[in-house]
This record gives structure tokens, sequence and C-alpha cells, in this order.
């Protein structure tokens, strides 16, 4: 068996892949759950208003994670295009993380306050308005369908379990806040609020 290596033998791929793997685990996932509370105390990261929860679902089942990411490297001509990158601080509240792996589009990090809500719902109506060569796809029916709030309580609850710091009085709320806004209404708060906890864009 020491005469061959892993191009040759299962075996051997099997147990350098699971050396390999352990030793990122040791060296990346490990430590973070030592330095938690650090994390969390070094954070600028708020959590976000009933709506803007409302606005990331909506995010999330229209699939717009599949085009844009939102983790800016701390690479130079990302940093020129995108604005400040991304750090580990910034996602304690992001339950999923929505970092992506694609980018069809712009990366989002930072967008909040880049547009106006106008050029959004223009845009979100139909990307070739205001982006003649736009290949992003439209999404006339957000503006046609309203939200009851019926779940914003709940999801705030749970987002409550996993360590987000709402208060009774928030949580209370939260229906009353979504309720009759547009799902558009709710996505645009939350594209306006991306990257502005962060303080000064660099
Ligand atoms: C098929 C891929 C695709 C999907 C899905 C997609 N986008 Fe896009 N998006 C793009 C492309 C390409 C651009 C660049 C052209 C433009 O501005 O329209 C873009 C641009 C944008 C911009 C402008 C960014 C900037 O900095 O100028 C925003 C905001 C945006 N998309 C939001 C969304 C939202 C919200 C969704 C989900 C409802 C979504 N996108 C879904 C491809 C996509």
């Amino acid at each position: 068996m020491l005469n061959k290596d892993f191009t040759q033998s299962v075996l051997i791929l099997i147990i350098s892949t699971v050396i390999v793997a352990s030793f990122s685990f040791l060296v990346w996932v490990l430590p973070a759950f030592f330095y938690q509370d650090k994390l969390i105390a070094e954070s600028s990261a708020k959590p976000l208003t009933a709506l803007e929860v409302e606005g990331r679902d909506i995010y999330i089942s229209e699939g717009c994670h599949t085009c844009h990411t939102m983790m800016v490297r701390p690479l130079d001509a990302e940093v020129k295009r995108y604005g400040r990158y991304s750090r580990e601080s910034d996602d304690i509240y992001e339950f999923p993380n929505l970092w992506g792996s694609k980018r069809t589009g712009p990366d989002l990090t930072n967008l909040g306050r880049k547009y106006s809500d106008q050029w959004h719902a223009i845009h979100l109506n139909n990307p070739r308005h205001v982006v003649p060569t736009s290949i992003m796809p439209a999404y006339p029916w957000l503006f046609e369908q309203v939200l009851d709030g019926e779940d914003a309580e709940a999801k705030l609850k749970a987002l409550r379990t996993l360590g987000v710091p709402y208060n009774d009085r928030e949580i209370q709320q939260a229906r009353l806040a979504v309720k009759g806004s547009t799902k558009a209404e709710a996505l645009i708060a939350y594209l306006q609020s991306l990257g502005q906890d962060q303080g000064v864009q660099q």
C-alpha cells in the first residue's frame, strides 16, 4: 500500500481527505467557538426590524442569493468595487448567512442607501427600466402580494432563541409593523438596511 498515492488507492484518498478536512476544522472552525463573546462585543451589527426580517425571507424565497453574494473579500479590487470588506463580527445575527457563492449580479453587502427606495421599486418591477442591459429577472408580483404579518411574531421569537436581542415589546408589535405592507416594501426595507449598521464605508 505504501508504494501507492491517493490517486491509486481509495483508502489513502479517504484518509488524506479526513486529515485535510480536520485540519481546516481545527484551524478555522474550532477557535471561533472560543471567541464568540469577543466577536459579539466587537460587532456593530444591529438586529433587523420586523419588516426587514420579512424582506430578508422574501430575498431568500425569491432566490436572490443564487445570483448575489453578501461577502466582500479583503482584496483591493473588491473593496474598491463593493466597499468595506466583511468581518466575522458582521454576521452575528445572520441566520442563515447569505454569503452566497455565485456573482451573476454584484455583491450586495454594502448596498444600503446606494439607491433611493423609488429606484429599487422600478428595478424590482423591471430591471431593464433602469439598467437597459440587465439580465436580472423582473419581480412584478412583489408589488401585488400584501403581507398579513401572521408569522412575524414567531419569526422574531425564533431569532431571539438564537441570540438576537429582541425585547418583548418589539416581538409584540411585530405583526402590526408588517401587516399591510407589500412584499416589495419589505424587501426594499431589507435592501436599504444592508451594510448600514457597519458605520463608515471603508
Ligand atoms: C439571474 C440572476 C439574478 C437574480 C435571481 C437576481 N439578480 Fe439582482 N442583479 C443581477 C444582475 C446581473 C445585476 C446587474 C444589472 C442590474 O443592475 O440590473 C443585478 C443587480 C441588482 C441590484 C443593483 C446592485 C447595484 O449595486 O447596482 C440589486 C439591488 C439587485 N440586483 C437585487 C436583487 C434582488 C432583491 C433579487 C431577488 C428578488 C435579485 N436581485 C435577483 C442578477 C440577478
